[in-house]
């Protein structure tokens, strides 16, 4: 087992998810990364090798989440890190959105950070030490048109991240979120060649973000040198928002 500080990522089979974790084991964690499939868990084993693992877990599910702590105790000591970046889109006009739809969104963005957290807490408070970080998005300050779930998680997210923030400041842990603006991955190929003119038009640094940028940030607030930050919203959205 290894004796590395073990640092968890939800939804690190892809995405801004799959380069944290990358980032996170060449900082020289053991990185425990998620997947929701089981192939898609195995994927993560494959690519971190030695220095981390996948596991299967869905966020939005009460019992999937109770099994993570046995499954990681396998590979691994409790993680003193927690990255919550898992997430999903389900877009729709308020007025056509159904209730699975809004449901979805707050259950997997907003609820999984909750559920996930919780019971990690515990391993960081005996060890007076700790990170938890969650990825946002800058249009939880901006709101959008058509995602009235995704920009309520994401907002409500924020606030998660202060509250927690100062229920465990005294124990040295801290929990800041990352606010990403407009990255390239799966999520924003889903968007048509017209939405993404017209949010590129809005980004003063003129260019979509890389996942290597939003993991660079998270590798950042996990470590000593951002041990003075807490309750924060980083963002990091190529001037799209200065909040
Ligand atoms: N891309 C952007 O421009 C952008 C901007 C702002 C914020 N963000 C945020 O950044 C985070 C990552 O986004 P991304 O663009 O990398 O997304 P992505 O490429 O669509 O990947 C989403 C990740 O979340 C996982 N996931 C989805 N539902 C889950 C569930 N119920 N339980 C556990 N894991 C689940 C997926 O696992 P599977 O592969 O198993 O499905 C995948 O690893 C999200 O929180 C997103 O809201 C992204």
């Amino acid at each position: 087992m290894s004796e590395k500080i073990t640092a968890l990522v939800t939804g690190a089979s892809r995405g801004i998810g799959a380069a944290i974790a990358h980032q996170l084991t060449e900082d020289g964690y053991f990185v425990v990364g998620t997947a929701t499939s089981q192939d898609g868990a195995r994927a993560i084993d494959e690519r971190l090798g030695d220095h981390g693992a996948g596991i299967r877990l869905d966020v939005a599910d009460s019992d999937s989440v109770a099994n993570v702590a046995g499954l990681i105790g396998e590979k691994a000591p409790m993680p003193l890190i927690v990255v919550n970046n898992a997430g999903v889109t389900r877009d729709n006009l308020l007025m056509r959105m159904s209730d699975a739809e809004w449901n979805e969104v707050i259950e997997t963005n907003l609820s999984g950070a909750f559920r996930v957290t919780k019971p990690m807490l515990r391993g960081m408070l005996k060890a007076r030490w700790g990170r938890v970080i969650n990825v946002g998005s800058v249009v939880g300050r901006l709101g959008n048109p058509g995602q009235g779930n995704y920009v309520a998680s994401k907002a409500g997210l924020e606030g998660f991240t202060r509250s927690l923030a100062m229920e465990v400041a005294s124990r040295g842990i801290t929990v800041n979120a990352v606010a990403p603006g407009f990255i390239e991955t799966d999520m924003t190929d889903a968007l048509s060649e017209e939405q993404s003119a017209v949010m590129l038009e809005r980004i003063p640094l003129g260019r979509m973000g890389s996942v290597n940028e939003i993991a660079a940030t998270v590798s950042f607030l996990c470590s000593q040198h951002a041990g003075y930050i807490t309750g924060q919203t980083l963002q990091v959205n190529g001037g799209l928002y200065f909040g």
